[in-house]
């Protein structure tokens, strides 16, 4: 049995980038001689193991045959005969379909290393379109790898876009979809993996709420780059600028759909975007079954980001409603998460990427200011039930109104 280093590992040593997930391939091995070295099986159907030592993922080589629709149309052989160069040819991109012996020496069959030098994400055969996953996967790694100078090569585009057009995307499991939207949207350039998916025409199938954004005017004043969805895309890059969470980032992505649906004769203004967006912003965290914290988040930001930019002007009342919605009490890490989606939006513009927020602060002032209520001299003063509630937010309001008054020059 021969044992080989491959994918990502390979990969990034040669890029000079840490590596952190180690996969093997076994070449001329049975499954019964990997249990009898102790290598624990991974799945029932797929022949991969897991090292009794190191928990490293070993896989038999093998050949992948697709015999249906989605993932569960895989058909596998694994057996002592498949070649690495057979196993390496079923690989998404030339990449990562290198393998290294334990003496570093590189077995290369699809010129993974020239491609790797020309900064090309390149498919390594017809097979690319077995798992329509990868569409996703190379975008993903256009946005990873953006900042080297990496493009994706045109022959994989097109592939990519013949896949997309072939209804294949739509047999994708939301939790598969999601694993590779969420690392991507945490890459350094997460514009660039939208930017790909509407290149290739994904972005249609998978978010056509996002991709109806491009071509749609904003108003110049407020929005030099004019298009939705070209701000859009500015308001990720700034997420990752400011290393965002993943629940801003999304956020982000998703706060503006409401502008696809206003009618042209209106352009380039958009009433109630905010509110008309929250159906569609409904719909794209129940087609990916996102996280409770980013789907929340994405509505929150969605209704409130206006009122966010508006901080200054909102009166007492309308920005103890804001608190309220946040239930800043006991999801403070929420508003903030909030704040920083708003100040990402105000710097994704042409032009203002640097400009102050001073929004942020005031706002943080606000919930100080409205938490620093206390509750216990409402009690001793016998106030309870749903009359406790009213005297709370009065007391609130209170408190507001003085903060507002004390702030204003
Ligand atoms: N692979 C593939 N097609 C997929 C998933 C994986 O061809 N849909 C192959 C690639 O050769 C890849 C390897 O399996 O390099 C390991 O996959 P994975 O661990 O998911 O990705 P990595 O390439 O290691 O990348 P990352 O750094 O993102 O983990």
């Amino acid at each position: 049995m021969r044992i080989y280093k491959v994918g990502g590992a390979v990969r990034d040593r040669l890029l000079g980038k840490p590596v952190t997930d180690i996969d093997w391939v076994v070449v001329g091995a049975t499954t019964e001689e990997m249990l009898a070295k102790g290598f624990r099986p991974v799945g029932a159907d797929f022949p991969v193991f897991l090292h009794p030592k190191s928990g490293e993922e070993y896989a038999l080589a093998r050949t992948e045959r697709k015999s249906g629709r989605g993932y569960g149309g895989f058909t596998f052989h694994a057996s002592p005969e498949v070649t690495l160069e057979e196993d390496l040819i079923r690989r998404d991109l030339t990449i990562n379909a290198m393998a290294e012996d334990d003496q570093q020496n590189l077995t290369d069959p699809y010129h993974g290393q020239r491609d790797l030098e020309a900064r090309l994400l390149r498919h390594v055969s017809p097979a690319f379109a077995e798992d329509p996953l990868r569409v996703l996967r190379v975008a993903r790694f256009a946005a990873r790898y953006a900042t080297l100078g990496f493009t994706v090569a045109p022959e994989t585009l097109a592939l990519m876009r013949q896949l997309s057009e072939s209804g294949e995307l739509e047999a994708l499991t939301p939790e598969r979809s999601w694993k590779e939207i969420s690392r991507a949207l945490l890459e350094d350039q997460p514009q660039v993996f939208v930017e790909v998916l509407r290149a290739c025409g994904a972005l249609k199938v998978l978010m056509p709420e996002v991709d109806a954004l491009f071509g749609v005017p904003q108003p110049p004043a407020h929005h030099p780059e004019i298009d939705t969805g070209v701000h859009t895309l500015s308001v990720l890059q700034q997420a990752a600028l400011h290393k965002q969470p993943l629940t801003v980032r999304w956020a982000c992505l998703l706060h503006d759909l409401g502008k696809g649906l206003t009618p042209e004769d209106e352009w380039p203004r958009h009433i109630a975007h905010e509110f008309k967006g929250l159906k569609l912003i409904k719909a794209v965290n129940e087609r990916f079954k996102v996280p409770r914290d980013c789907q929340e988040l994405a509505l929150l930001v969605g209704e409130y980001h206006t009122h966010g930019h508006r901080a200054l002007e909102l009166k007492p009342s309308t920005l103890l409603e804001l608190l309220q919605s946040f239930d800043i009490y006991r999801r403070p890490q929420r508003f903030e998460e909030f704040i920083a989606a708003c100040e990402m939006d105000a710097r994704g513009r042409k032009g203002l990427e640097e400009r102050s927020y001073p929004q942020a602060d005031y706002l943080r002032g606000a919930a100080t200011a409205a938490r620093s209520v206390a509750v216990q001299p409402l009690l001793e003063k016998g106030f309870k039930g749903p009359e406790l509630g009213e005297e709370i937010k009065r007391e609130r309001l209170k408190a507001l109104k003085a903060y507002k008054e004390a702030t204003s020059v």
